[in-house]
């Protein structure tokens, strides 16, 4: 075995691919204008006010080691959802939390059942383990996870059974019903992950599958959240996994200590208790996906009904001839083409006038890239 020998899990992963920086759109296309960046889901309104506040106050103290534990915001998040703070683990974004259940749970030969397409990172946290990710395609039309289907797929070599609810390309919801089919059907081995990283958008009060109420049942689900959408903290990096304190102890021991930084703690803190820009960032939201449903349906395009802060639009145009014109403008969005959705974008919600920027790019990119036929 030569010195460049790499592992085999290692070389079998696909990069991730960001949505494009800023940065780059400005140097490649030589753009001097503002760019808007409807690309990766954050939260347009910027980050929470009352988390700078804090971490501005907290930089003073960043010669020091954070806690290992997250003990204060343990404490926060654990009052919140009404459960133990053993019950919780942070991580530098949820995204860790992912990988940590790969590391945790999963072994060579083991399967993960996962809605296709879905968020990358899942795919990245099998392989990662030898394991193999089952994608089970979406239900036609509306994109939602097809529960029946889903449950033929499971083996006694199921281990994890991972949902994004809402789901992340289309923004659709699994009912509870669905979940209730999938639960009574787990194989004996097997977690099912809810990654709820968009859950804040939905009306706390609705008929919506929550993992927290599963768990509190005694079910055996995990939920994952995060600070990087509706709290505006992308870029700090904060999510935890919620789940039984047995599968929370077990996934803390590969965890690396000091994962989550000082100033991401103090961050993740603040904004638990900001309602003011919770409620700002809602009414965005709600008014955004308004704005660009309209939009696109006057430009004869459909939309996905999305539960999210993103939607998503079939041009029934090639997406990437629509958005390399978008780009063109300044305005950034993802492809449908990554998820094998070849007319469709996916745009985040983003202000008045982001959204009006965007939608006015759309419509001169629609009259000049022809609709595919059927
Ligand atoms: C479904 C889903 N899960 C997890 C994440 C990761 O979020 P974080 O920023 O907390 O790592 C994302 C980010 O886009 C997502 O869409």
């Amino acid at each position: 075995m030569d010195r460049q020998h790499v592992s085999p899990r290692v070389s079998a992963l696909r990069p991730y691919s960001p949505g494009k920086p800023i940065e780059d759109v400005k140097r490649e296309l030589g753009i001097t204008g503002d760019i808007v960046k409807l690309a990766s889901n954050e939260n347009p309104l910027g980050p929470c006010p009352a988390s700078i506040k804090a971490v501005q106050e907290r930089m003073l103290s960043t010669h020091m080691y954070p806690d290992a534990a997250c003990i204060d915001l343990a404490n926060v998040i654990a009052s919140k959802l009404n459960v133990s703070t053993d019950q919780l683990l942070f991580g530098n974004g949820s995204d860790e939390c992912i990988h940590l259940l790969g590391l945790t749970f999963l072994d060579e030969g083991d399967e993960v059942v996962t809605g296709q397409p879905t968020f990358v990172l899942y795919e990245a946290a099998a392989t990662l383990a030898g394991a193999k990710r089952i994608g089970v395609p979406l239900t036609d039309g509306d994109l939602r996870h097809d529960a029946e289907s889903m449950v033929r797929a499971f083996t006694d070599k199921t281990r994890l059974v991972i949902i994004a609810n809402p789901h992340n390309p289309t923004g659709s919801i699994i009912t509870k019903s669905d979940v209730d089919h999938i639960l009574e059907n787990l194989p004996s081995r097997a977690y099912l992950v809810l990654d709820e990283a968009y859950v804040d958008y939905i009306d706390p009060e609705s008929d919506f599958p929550f993992a927290i109420d599963y768990i509190k049942a005694g079910k055996p689900v995990i939920g994952l959240r995060t600070f990087s959408k509706m709290y505006g903290l992308a870029g700090f990096r904060v999510g935890y996994a919620v789940a039984a304190t047995d599968v929370i102890a077990s996934m803390q021991k590969p965890r690396s200590p000091f994962n989550v930084n000082i100033l991401a703690q103090t961050a993740a803190i603040a904004a638990s208790n900001d309602d003011t820009f919770v409620d700002a960032s809602k009414t965005v939201n709600a008014d955004g996906m308004a704005q660009l449903t309209l939009g696109a349906e006057t430009l004869g395009m459909s939309v996905v009904p999305s539960h999210a802060n993103f939607i998503l639009i079939d041009t029934k145009r090639p997406c990437r001839d629509v958005y390399e014109l978008l780009l063109r403008d300044g305005v950034i969005v993802r492809t449908g083409d990554i998820f094998g959705l070849p007319t469709m974008l996916r745009v985040t919600i983003g202000t008045q006038a982001q959204n009006e920027k965007f939608l006015n790019a759309l419509t001169s990119a629609a009259a000049k890239v022809q609709p595919v036929c059927g």
